[in-house]
């Protein structure tokens, strides 16, 4: 394969008639296989359990997406031992192998890009653009981890270690192990392929346990790799409980690392359980975990109020706020803020909720429990601000005033939602909803909105809107997050530009798409030969 320089996909333009006709006719050819049975991949076995995850379609509860088989604790033993028979042999595969497999992944990917978004519509609940992202961040992850693993195994041309007199001396990036990687259920695709891979490329076997909400999406990555020419036994697709098989595996002695992607408080239960040596453990597992947010935008009375608004708004309700990234909080200075909340507020009435396949701008969330805890924020919110849009369940099929059976959609719709007036110490500013909910504070001057913006346990993404340079260069230094942005949304990273990952309690800063990200997933081993 081809590596040329590192490039972003692009996204798919779905102004255009033939790209639209493109996704609906791939959103066809996914919905003929609705309801199809999902085995475990545990090394070359393809294992149907009695017990099943249902994947539903969170925007019409009637699809069943997959049944997805389930393993328990044999069988993730099993999985284990099948990793570990892997890692032996793949250790050995030389880097540009490797890499070549991911290579040979992205462009599979390229071409079935529509097949794959449509799975994710369905699963996941992304409209067209954001389940194109997600497709185009996956393709994104595989091409530049399989580059920066290339560029790994050269390191010592290109950075050579100092030659000790009578010595010849070099550095191996080698391989930890077994790991087991734990994707989120919100980019479905992008972090569980950038997670996934990033480990196999660096020479490791994985127990992929994929989040129970998307695990069909997950099983199609895991055949993808497959394809690619990925021996049996380096991706092991083990969907299961946490409490039955994410912890086990996470306790397990053999786990030489865990690669988390998900909430604070599991992330917080999982750094606990790996820190604890399991008896004939001999070595301290590695975590890597992201984990969530309380991003916001901050905005001075200098800044293009129109694009503050705009980036607000996207931020805050782009795949209904469930992006750790997301911009759940506008802190904006006094002058301004009147007319900010009502450029947002205008905004946001202007999104409609509705069908993914109708590619609305406002999907439903991912299922019945956020649906009941973004709610409970919500009527929290009526008490701690003044509620300015939203405030509860959308209606969608009558709003949409559909006509036939086949229209009516029962799904977790929520109306995009924005208060005012919220205190910097309110739950609504403090608590990660990973929903459309925005709250809005008001700030008496642009430090005291930066000092109310990092009054927070977390530090993943924030947004600076400001057109004076001398607070911009203020901002870059005082904002403590570990993506900070100027004058544009606070979601969107990109591989490659933006090396992602928080401060704080957001996790161990752990940078995906970064040139640091493939050190998390090797040890080094320095050599020194006397001549
Ligand atoms: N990387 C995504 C974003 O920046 C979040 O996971 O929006």
């Amino acid at each position: 394969p081809v590596s040329g320089p590192f490039v972003n996909e692009p996204f798919t333009d779905f102004s255009l008639e033939e790209n639209r006709v493109a996704m609906e006719a791939a959103i066809a050819r996914a919905k003929a296989s609705l309801g199809a049975e999902y085995p475990l991949r545990i090394g070359a076995e393809r294992i149907y359990t009695a017990e099943k995850i249902v994947s539903v379609n969170p925007g019409r509860l009637g699809e069943v997406v997959g049944r997805v088989s389930k393993a328990d604790r044999e069988l993730a033993e099993r999985a284990m031992q099948a990793a570990l028979a892997g890692f032996e042999t793949w250790k050995r595969v030389p880097a540009r192998e490797r890499a070549a497999v991911l290579f040979r992944a992205a462009a599979l990917l390229r071409e079935r890009k529509h097949d794959f978004s449509a799975a994710m519509l369905l699963e996941s609940g992304k409209n067209y653009a954001e389940a194109d992202a997600d497709t185009a961040e996956a393709i994104d992850f595989l091409e530049f981890y399989a580059r920066e693993m290339i560029r790994l195994s050269r390191i010592n041309e290109t950075m050579p270690l100092t030659q000790a007199p009578g010595e010849t001396g070099e550095l191996r990036y080698i391989p930890l192990g077994v790991g087991v990687v734990i994707p989120p259920w919100n980019f479905p695709l992008a972090i569980c392929a950038g997670m996934t891979s990033a480990a196999v490329v660096s020479g490791n076997a994985v127990l992929l346990k994929p989040a129970s909400a998307t695990p069909v999406i997950a099983h199609k990555f895991a055949e993808l790799m497959e394809e690619a020419g990925l021996p049996p036994g380096v991706i092991n697709y083990v969907p299961g409980s946490g409490a039955e098989i994410g912890d086990y595996l996470t306790s397990h002695p053999k786990t030489r690392f865990v690669s988390f992607t998900g909430s604070k408080e599991v992330g917080l239960h999982i750094s606990r359980l790996a820190a604890e040596a399991a008896p004939r453990q001999i070595w301290i597992k590695r975590l890597v975990a992201e984990m969530g947010g309380k991003d916001g935008i901050v905005v001075d009375e200098t800044a293009d109020l129109d694009a503050a608004a705009q980036a607000i708004v996207a931020s805050a309700f782009g795949f209904q706020g469930q992006k750790c990234s997301a911009g759940s909080r506008a802190i904006v200075v006094e002058p301004v803020y009147d007319e900010i909340a009502a450029k947002v507020v205008a905004l946001t009435k202007r999104l409609a909720v509705g069908l993914p396949e109708r590619n609305c701008a406002i999907g439903p969330v991912i299922d019945e429990a956020s649906y009941r805890r973004i709610l409970a924020y919500i009527e929290l919110g009526k008490e701690e601000g003044r509620l300015l849009a939203g405030g509860g369940p959308a209606e969608v099929g009558r709003a949409e005033g559909s006509r036939t059976e086949a229209d009516s959609c029962d799904g977790y719709y929520i109306q995009p939602t924005v208060f005012a007036d919220v205190d910097g110490k309110a739950r609504l500013m403090q608590e990660e909803i990973f929903g459309p909910v925005l709250a809005i504070g008001k700030a008496k001057d642009w430090r005291e909105a930066i000092a109310l913006y990092n009054d927070t346990e977390f530090g993943l993404t924030g947004s600076f809107f400001s057109s004076d340079e001398g607070r911009i260069e203020e901002a870059l230094e005082t904002m403590h997050c570990g993506n900070l942005y100027v004058n544009r949304k606070c979601t969107g990273a990109l591989v490659g530009a933006h090396p992602f990952g928080g401060f704080n309690l957001s996790g161990t800063d752990s940078k995906a798409g970064g040139h640091d990200y493939l050190l998390l997933f090797t040890q080094a081993k320095a050599i020194a030969v006397k001549k």
